[in-house]
């Protein structure tokens, strides 16, 4: 069966997997020098001879022998048969195991051809941008919003155009199409007679593609006001909407040293970014951003930034984001908030300012632990004694699903600083809140 997961998939997937968190969860490992170090969990023995080699993501241990990389590990400690240890390793990388893995060669062929649907169906919404009789409309709404012709190209931007069966005539050719295509989310299919209609229709496109630049499915805005503006493609076998980002794979196109992401809202803001060069830049799809989406990121960049707008709606979403980052803080991963002035986006924000200053204001972006006492102490007083103690309890519960790592220590410090109790009290009462782990110690 080993032999149906692409190589190049599986090579990829141990890029983005960190040895040392993988058997950390398993084994305690402490650092020594380069390497960490452990009791072998595959022999007996008191003094360690276990070591995890962070730069060659290889195990290996000088007692037994024991040897290999974090795949072998999971089939050796957790005795995953090979296909197991790729699907664990791929869920927490937030990637999906490309479906070769199924040994199914019926499902393989039905995926391969929604990829194909897809692909045609880009082109053809590119093709029509460049010929279709009402392309001027479609072209001169995008040199509005002041898009060059090279970021277009660089995101495949296409026009799906007025009508209701264009792509279906193009592409449906037989029962067989009109079935992919409805599945890709492409056609729709009627309800008073027979037939299909097209999805998208006098929209401009923005294909979204996955890690490995196949195109899994479509957002489509409209070109006036007409609503909704915005309308993404549905989930489909190919495009799970909250493990996908818009953005992602031309970010990765476009440099190959990235260090920290950049998560807006839209489909506009991520492409104007990367037209003034910020090219770092990701949106989630008319979603909340996941666990998952977030861990896929931490497993290419150290830094996390996101930005909301500054009304209401974006200080709602910034709590949501803080929820969902807290679990996943693991030491060395930094998530951080960047509110813009009310009534602006990226997209309009980057062409007045151009990038320099927008990355300025990056730079002094909100860290997470200060975002994170500011939301707690939001109307408090912390010159009052009894707020101070309210803003105690209520840092302690935001606090309570981080992981303990130092992130975690240096917040209690700050947060005994902020309010003059001592750490040692502040712990005591946050193992208390723990419940099932409280300690004493
Ligand atoms: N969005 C979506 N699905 C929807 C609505 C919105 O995926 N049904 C996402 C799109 O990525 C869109 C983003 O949410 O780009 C922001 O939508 P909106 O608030 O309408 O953005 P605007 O800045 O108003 O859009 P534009 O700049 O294109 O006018
Ligand atoms: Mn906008």
């Amino acid at each position: 069966m080993a032999g149906l997961i692409p190589q190049q998939f599986i090579d990829d997937l141990l890029d983005r997997t960190d040895i040392v968190e993988v058997i950390d969860g398993r084994v305690a490992l402490r650092k020594s020098g380069q390497n960490y170090s452990g009791l072998c969990p595959f022999h007996n023995e008191k003094t360690p001879s276990f070591t995890v080699s962070q730069s060659k993501q290889f195990y290996h241990c000088f007692g037994c022998g024991a040897h290999g990389n974090a795949i072998g590990f999971l089939m050796e400690f957790d005795r995953m048969e090979f296909p197991q240890a790729v699907e664990h390793l791929a869920r927490q990388a937030g990637v999906e195991v490309p479906v070769e893995r199924s040994a199914n060669p019926e499902k393989k062929k039905k995926q391969d051809s929604l990829y194909d649907q897809l692909q045609k169906a880009q082109d053809f919404f590119s093709q029509q941008l460049r010929q279709h009789p009402s392309k001027e409309r479609a072209i001169n709404y995008l040199k509005g919003r002041q898009l060059t012709g090279e970021t277009a190209k660089a995101f495949a931007i296409g026009y799906a155009p007025p009508g209701w069966e264009n792509l279906r005539e193009t592409l449906s050719k037989s029962e067989k199409d009109e079935q992919q295509l409805i599945e890709a989310g492409l056609l729709i299919k009627r309800e008073d007679r027979d037939g299909c209609y097209d999805r998208f229709r006098d929209r401009i496109i923005f294909p979204i593609r996955d890690n490995r630049g196949r195109t899994i499915a479509f957002g489509g805005r409209v070109l006036g006001d007409d609503k909704p503006k915005y309308l993404n493609s549905p989930e489909s076998p190919v495009f799970h909407k909250g493990n996908e980002l818009y953005g992602l794979y031309e970010a990765r196109q476009a440099s190959n040293r990235l260090s920290r992401f950049l998560i807006v809202e839209g489909y506009m803001d991520v492409v104007a970014l990367a037209q003034h060069g910020i090219h770092y830049t990701v949106a989630t799809l008319g979603t909340s951003a996941s666990e998952a989406h977030l861990n896929k990121l931490f497993r290419m960049v150290p830094e996390v930034i996101f930005c909301f707008d500054g009304d209401n709606a974006g200080r709602k979403a910034a709590a949501r984001a803080l929820d969902t980052a807290l679990p996943i803080l693991e030491d060395g991963r930094q998530v951080r908030f960047l509110f813009l002035p009310e009534g602006e986006d990226p997209d309009s924000l980057v062409h007045q300012e151009g990038k320099d200053a927008f990355e300025q204001r990056l730079n002094q972006a909100m860290t997470l632990p200060d975002y994170l006492f500011a939301a707690v102490s939001d109307g408090l007083n912390l010159d009052n004694l009894d707020d101070k103690a309210r803003m105690s309890k209520l840092a302690l519960e935001k606090m309570q699903p981080m992981p303990r790592g130092m992130l975690y220590e240096l917040m209690i410090q700050q947060l005994a600083q902020m309010t003059g109790l001592s750490t040692d009290n502040l712990k005591e009462t946050a193992a208390k809140g723990d419940g099932a782990s409280a300690s004493t110690s």
